[in-house]
């Protein structure tokens, strides 16, 4: 691929912004499930401008009904200014484009009733980073990496300091974006691409318990504020005037525990599949794989209750995964080597002919 265009369409595929809602309705679902999951911790935020970004703006307003220890923010100086919130319009030299310091980190230890008026809110923090310039640090990058480049020196000890990551990082780094987390032993709640699932450095941490998907349902996509200056787009939201955008294929990733993940599946016996199943109904058996010892599961209703054998199932069974209930033992990915249900290896050929 041409390597200016790639970089464009890499840089067009990450300027997704979550939406507040979003972000509060994930966090609050951990919380339902342990309401001390963020006590006494350190959130970091990365790829996440702070003067921008609805993570941070999530955290820094519920900073003490969360109980966290401190909020690290650091956007990064690729990113352009887009409009999201009003933080701190002097940044913008309102062409799209930021002021200097392009990339910035913004610390807070605490979150107090600043203006006095007997509320502790988001306009608290805005006047405390006003009054404590101290409070924002200017990202120089380093030799490698640009300031507040997620694999930049400076990030990478703000990373070191944190419990709990949580951002919606470039979908275009995702694999190192990853990598880099689980290098670190980090705590995270992500969002991601869907297709990311298969990726051999994220399946692998899937299938032992590493990393799962989050507890908003997978299926529905989400929907993101995108800059202004994007012609597609699928509507104009009415409140902000922001355009926003739908990703079909996006979900929430982490290694948080949350209710949702033990929730055991409700389901039929293999019998009364084959009596009722949607793609069952009529049929004598299951069918079964010729180059696996597995039954074939085309949809997750379908997995029978009184069955401890090995199953094929679609991808979108993970929104329903329990460990609890079910192990997984592989993917039939031709990459996937630790398959050991594997009874036979098709030849390129013999699946281009089939
Ligand atoms: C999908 S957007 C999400 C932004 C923000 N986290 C949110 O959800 O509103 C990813 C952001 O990461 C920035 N980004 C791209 N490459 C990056 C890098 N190497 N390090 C840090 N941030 C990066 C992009 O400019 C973009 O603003």
């Amino acid at each position: 691929m041409n390597r200016g265009l790639g970089a464009a369409k890499a840089a067009k595929q990450d300027e997704f912004y979550t939406q507040y809602l979003d972000i509060q309705k994930e966090v609050e679902a951990y919380l339902e499930f342990d309401p001390d999951t963020f006590r006494g911790k350190v959130v970091y935020c990365n790829c996440d401008d702070p003067l921008e970004s609805n993570f941070f703006r999530y955290f820094a307003a519920n900073f003490n009904k969360l109980g966290l220890k401190r909020l690290i923010s650091t956007s990064y100086d690729g990113s352009p200014i887009a409009g999201q919130g009003e933080m701190f319009p002097e940044y913008s030299e309102g062409n799209g484009k930021r002021k200097k310091p392009k990339a910035l980190a913004v610390i807070l230890d605490q979150v107090k009733d600043e203006d006095g008026d007997g509320a502790v809110n988001i306009e608290d923090v805005k006047l405390f980073l006003k009054r404590n310039k101290a409070a924002r640090i200017a990202l120089k990058g380093d030799d490698t990496y640009g300031g507040g480049d997620f694999r930049s020196a400076e990030c990478i000890a703000f990373l070191k300091e944190a419990d709990i990551v949580v951002t919606n990082p470039p979908f275009s780094l995702f694999r190192q974006y990853v990598a880099q987390l689980v290098k670190h032993g980090k705590k995270f709640l992500i969002i991601g691409n869907t297709n990311s699932i298969t990726y051999k450095e994220v399946f692998p941490l899937i299938k032992d318990n590493r990393l799962w998907l989050g507890c908003t349902n997978f299926n529905v996509g989400m929907f993101f504020e995108v800059p202004g200056d994007w012609k597609h787009f699928h509507h104009v939201c009415e409140e902000t005037g922001r355009k926003i955008a739908r990703v079909s294929t996006s979900c929430w990733y982490t290694n948080l525990d949350h209710g949702r993940r033990h929730h055991p599946l409700h389901l039929m016996t293999k019998a009364d599949n084959l009596r009722f199943g949607k793609t069952l109904k009529g049929k004598d058996s299951y069918d079964r794989y010729d180059n696996y010892d597995a039954i074939e599961v085309s949809t997750y209703k379908e997995i029978p209750s009184d069955y401890d054998g090995v199953m094929g199932v679609p991808i979108t069974f993970l929104d329903k995964y329990s460990p609890d209930q079910f192990e997984i033992v592989g993917t039939t990915e031709s990459n996937d080597p630790t398959n050991t249900f594997r009874t036979r290896v098709y030849t390129s050929q013999e699946c281009r002919d089939a």
